[in-house]
C-alpha cells in the first residue's frame, strides 16, 4: 500500500481503539498534509477548534503556526500536522503521562509512514517526548539527531500568542527551517555520539555555521 493507504488505515485502526484514553469523549483529530513533508509539526493535543473541525491546529495558535509557515515560504501543503495526544483533553487540560503513553504506539506508526527528514515538536509536551532532558528555553531552534531524523523543537505558536519575545524568537527558529530541511549549512558538534548524564542520554546536536 502507499503512504496515503497507510495513513488511512492507521487513521481507522485509532479510531476504533476503544482502549485509548479520551474515546468517546473527544473527536480524533489525527492529523493532516503532505504524505512526505518537508517538516512535520507535532503540537500537544487538539483545543476547541481542533474538536470541532476535527482538524489539527485550527485555532487562532493554529493560525500563527499557519502563518509562519507561509512566511517561509512553504504551502500548507507541503508539510504534515499533527499532535502526540489525538482528542482534546477536556477544558484543554495538560496530556496526562497515560495519556501521551497510550497515544504514543500510533504517533510512532505515523511518524514511521511518513518518515520524514525533520521533525519540529511544538512545545515543552511535545519537545521532551522527543528529548526527554531538553528545555524548551534552552533548546528551542536546535538540531538534534535522532534515529536517522533532525528534531527541530519549536515554542509553542500559543506561547508566542502571549509574549512578543517568544514570538521574535520561534520566528527566528523558524527561518532557519528551510535550511535544515534542505540540509545545508549544518554540522555536527564535537560530541557527536551525545552525552549522557544520569543515565538519559541527550542525542548528538548539529548547528547551522
Ligand atoms: N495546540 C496544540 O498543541 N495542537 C493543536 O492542534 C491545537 C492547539
Amino acid at each position: 500500500m502507499d503512504k496515503v493507504g497507510d495513513l488511512k488505515k492507521l487513521e481507522e485502526e485509532m479510531a476504533a481503539d476503544r482502549g485509548l484514553p479520551l474515546f468517546g469523549q473527544a473527536n480524533l483529530v489525527f492529523g493532516e498534509g503532505s504524505p512526505d513533508p518537508k517538516c512535520m509539526f507535532i503540537g500537544e493535543a487538539p483545543g476547541f477548534h481542533e474538536d470541532q473541525q476535527k482538524r489539527p491546529f485550527v485555532g487562532r495558535a493554529g493560525q500563527l503556526l499557519r502563518k509562519l509557515i507561509a512566511e517561509v515560504g512553504w504551502k500548507e501543503e507541503e508539510v504534515y500536522i499533527t499532535n502526540i495526544v489525538k482528542r482534546r483533553p477536556p477544558e484543554n487540560r495538560d496530556p496526562l503521562p497515560e495519556e501521551i503513553e497510550a497515544y504514543k504506539p500510533y504517533l510512532t506508526r505515523q511518524i514511521e509512514i511518513i518518515d520524514p527528514k525533520v521533525i519540529a515538536p511544538l512545545g515543552r509536551f511535545s519537545m521532551n517526548y522527543f528529548l526527554p532532558e531538553a528545555k524548551i528555553s534552552r533548546d528551542q531552534g536546535r538540531v538534534f539527531r535522532l534515529n536517522g531524523r533532525l528534531i527541530v523543537p519549536l515554542y509553542h505558536p500559543a506561547a508566542a500568542l502571549r509574549g512578543t519575545g517568544v514570538l521574535e524568537e520561534l520566528k527566528a527558529s523558524f527561518r532557519k527551517l528551510p535550511m535544515i530541511v534542505k540540509g545545508e549549512g549544518l554540522v555536527m558538534m564535537p560530541s557527536a555520539t551525545g552525552t549522557e548524564s544520569k543515565g538519559v542520554k541527550t542525542p548528538p546536536q548539529a548547528k547551522l555555521f
